[in-house]
């Protein structure tokens, strides 16, 4: 029986032709591809851009990871800062925050929905307001490549003077709401793209760090190579001193190789048409499943990073992914929220009750594979699959 991965990056010959290029020009290293990639990314933002507003600079890192670590950092986020983040979110976007010090201040879904959101928010920065604790910035997940409501989010984070710094490790590319609107992760003060190998477009490990305040884009340059005054290609394009330069900092060591950003041009010439590819899989899962009662699907719209079903009864999520592994398919659970992660539970003292949308949610989440190659027969049996599950797992729950 053949099996369907949960995730699969889409790379064909132009991805191989490129990192060969790379290989055989002698400079692998961060460069004229790195800068190159930056250049279109840029581009590509900016023609979802209101006119007459700033540039969007982009700036390639090794993950996005390090790029939401540089942003914050950027920001001057420290010791006795607290930075308000979901509590259903993958640790990178709380783990920066401790990288620096600050705490993590977790916020519960919004609602029936997969993201943060103004209320609920709100419902936090008065839970942790108190002496010794600077509310200083807010990092609003864009789930699945679903977008945040980021009008609310904003509007509420100048009242009470927060950054925003959006995770849209999983948003690339995906329109706010609205006819001709900006892409999701160009709205607030800095916004982080992920290129991991799983992500809607892939360099294996990397990540784009975007933002329009100056100030932003040139501390984070500066850290994202050692606190170094001037970038490795720099010096090796100035004949004058190619050998001299200066720390101005104590900077991380967090570029994106040549190598790595020729495969991320590639892809990114690839973004639309691999969208596509997503929604379509989708459109056929929707049109499959939307009957099935015993699952609520995922709403429209975003990137189609993840397709996640939920189950009314959360006692039948286990025995559907145990039953579709065993016919070879993969599957997955997003998240596992942090509040109820050892580390996380026991810095802050939390409950798992505190948070009860996220808990909700992580009980009754599936996500099934949605990678652009996925042909339709291995969709047809995705779906095949979960159709049976039911009569199959026989868990009383679940009904079809
Ligand atoms: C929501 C979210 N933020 C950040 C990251 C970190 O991305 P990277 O692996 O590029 O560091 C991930 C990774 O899966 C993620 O899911």
């Amino acid at each position: 029986m053949e099996t369907i991965p949960f995730a699969r990056p889409w790379t064909g010959k132009e991805e191989e032709e490129a990192v060969l290029r790379v290989l055989r020009s002698g400079w692998l290293t961060t460069g004229r591809e790195a800068l190159a990639f930056e250049a279109e990314f840029s581009a590509f933002l900016m023609e979802r851009a209101a006119p007459g507003e700033p540039e969007i600079q982009a700036l390639a890192v090794n993950s996005a990871t390090s790029g939401l670590h540089l942003a914050l950092e950027a920001l001057g986020i420290g010791p006795g800062d607290a930075v308000f983040l979901p509590s259903y979110t993958f640790t990178a976007t709380a783990e920066v925050v401790r990288y620096l010090g600050a705490e993590a201040v977790f916020v519960d879904l919004e609602g029936d929905s997969y993201n943060i959101g103004p209320a609920g928010l709100e419902q936090a920065l008065s839970r942790a307001l108190g002496p010794g604790i600077r509310p200083r910035a807010v990092i609003p997940v864009h789930f699945g490549g679903l977008p945040c409501d980021m009008g609310a989010i904003k509007d509420l984070a100048r009242r009470y003077g927060l950054a925003v710094v959006e995770d849209a490790a999983h948003a690339f590319p995906a329109p706010l709401p609205g006819k001709d609107s900006p892409w999701a992760g160009t709205g607030g003060d800095a916004g982080v793209f992920s290129f991991y190998a799983t992500k809607t477009i892939t360099t294996g490990e990397g990540g784009m760090v975007v933002t329009r305040r100056k100030d932003l884009a040139e501390r984070v340059s500066l850290m994202r190579s050692h606190g170094i005054d001037r970038s490795i290609w720099n010096r090796y394009t100035d004949p004058k001193a190619p050998w001299y330069y200066e720390v101005v900092a104590p900077g991380y060591k967090y570029n994106l190789p040549d190598l790595l950003a020729a495969l991320g041009r590639v892809q990114l010439s690839r973004a639309m048409e691999l969208l596509k590819m997503r929604e379509s899989i989708a459109a056929r899962y929707d049109g499959a499943l939307k009957n099935h009662g015993a699952v609520i699907l995922p709403p429209p719209g975003g990137a189609r990073h993840l397709y996640t079903l939920r189950f009314r009864n959360p006692a039948d999520r286990d025995p559907c992914m145990e039953y579709l592994r065993n016919k070879g398919i993969g599957t997955s659970v997003h998240f596992i929220p942090l509040h109820i992660m050892p580390y996380y539970k026991e810095r802050y003292g939390l409950k798992a009750e505190e948070y009860p949308e996220s808990l909700k949610r992580f009980r009754e989440t599936l996500s099934l594979p949605i990678w652009p190659g996925m042909s339709e027969a291995q969709v047809d049996r995705v779906i095949g699959a979960v159709r049976e599950a039911p009569a199959a797992c026989g868990t009383g729950g679940f009904s079809a």
